[in-house]
């Protein structure tokens, strides 16, 4: 899978993609990464990538030029040009706040795609026409405000780079995370061992415990040191209900939620709606 990302500040990726699962999965040749920088498709002595916004108010836009320019230098031309019926097209992403909210629905139909390409967007914003002429999507990361698009991207590969092929040791094991595998089509561990009827079923996941057994005073859950699977089962999946109960209540609607765990919530004070 390849990425393109246009930003004007282009040093900020190097820590982010020199690093563990994401630097592991391009040494692999299973996913690469291009890093471009804006101003070199500025023509001016000052290399300006922004300007005032037009009607005034806060703050400098990105122009339209020095984007268009980068963008059709990866060679992607704007919508109405595009050649249709390709397999796979590149997908276009511009990262701002008025996005939409990256889930793990979207990183799963983006790790689809053969190539992504993600532009940055800073200062008060980038002139819509960009958005417009070539953007398929506009994604935010949450409902906060940030400096600048370079962290989004980088949360954007980071989500999609762990669901491509191949990149993660165990193909399963991401299923098992909070927001994994929602289908419910999970039935064996990585040994093939049958260990749960449903994946995380859209629950944050469970407390993880490793060696020393005590640490600071603190036991770690016995039931997890006794070897009864079935228990061990049972008590994550109370865990999951109680956390999500606690932290995101909200994902509870719309969660996969068996009759015995409705009853478990009810002790935990959680009223059906
Ligand atoms: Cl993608 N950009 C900016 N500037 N702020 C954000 C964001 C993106 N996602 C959440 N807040």
């Amino acid at each position: 899978m390849r990425f393109d990302v246009l930003t004007i500040f282009p040093g900020f990726f190097t820590g982010f993609l020199e690093h563990g699962i994401v630097r592991r999965a391009q040494a692999d040749g299973l996913v690469s990464v291009g890093i471009h920088d804006l101003r070199q498709f500025t023509h001016d002595r000052h290399r300006t990538v922004d300007d005032r916004p037009f009607g005034g108010g806060e703050g400098m836009v990105l122009k339209p030029e020095p984007l268009s320019q980068a963008i059709e230098s990866l060679g992607i031309q704007v919508k109405a040009e595009r050649v249709q019926a390709e397999p796979a097209p590149p997908r276009v992403i511009l990262l701002s706040a008025q996005g939409q909210p990256l889930r793990q629905a979207v990183a799963r139909d983006l790790a689809g795609c053969e190539r992504l390409v993600l532009i940055c967007g800073r200062y008060e914003g980038v002139d819509e026409r960009i958005n417009e002429l070539y953007c398929d999507v506009e994604i935010s990361i949450g409902d906060y405000v940030l400096s600048g698009g370079e962290l989004a991207a980088a949360v954007v590969m980071d989500t999609v780079i762990r669901l491509v092929p191949g990149v993660l040791g165990n193909e399963a094991s991401s299923e098992f995370e909070s927001f994994g595998a929602e289908d419910g089509a999970i039935t064996a561990d990585e040994a093939g061992v049958p260990r749960s009827q449903h994946g995380s079923g859209g629950l944050l996941d469970y407390p993880h415990y490793t060696r020393p057994a005590e640490f600071r005073g603190l036991a770690a859950p016995p039931v997890l040191l006794n070897g009864d699977h079935s228990q061990i089962r049972r008590w994550r999946r109370e865990q999951q209900l109680r956390k999500t109960l606690a932290n995101r209540p909200d994902l509870l609607e719309r969660a996969n939620l068996s009759e015995e765990d409705k009853r478990l919530l009810g002790t935990f004070g959680w009223r059906r709606s």
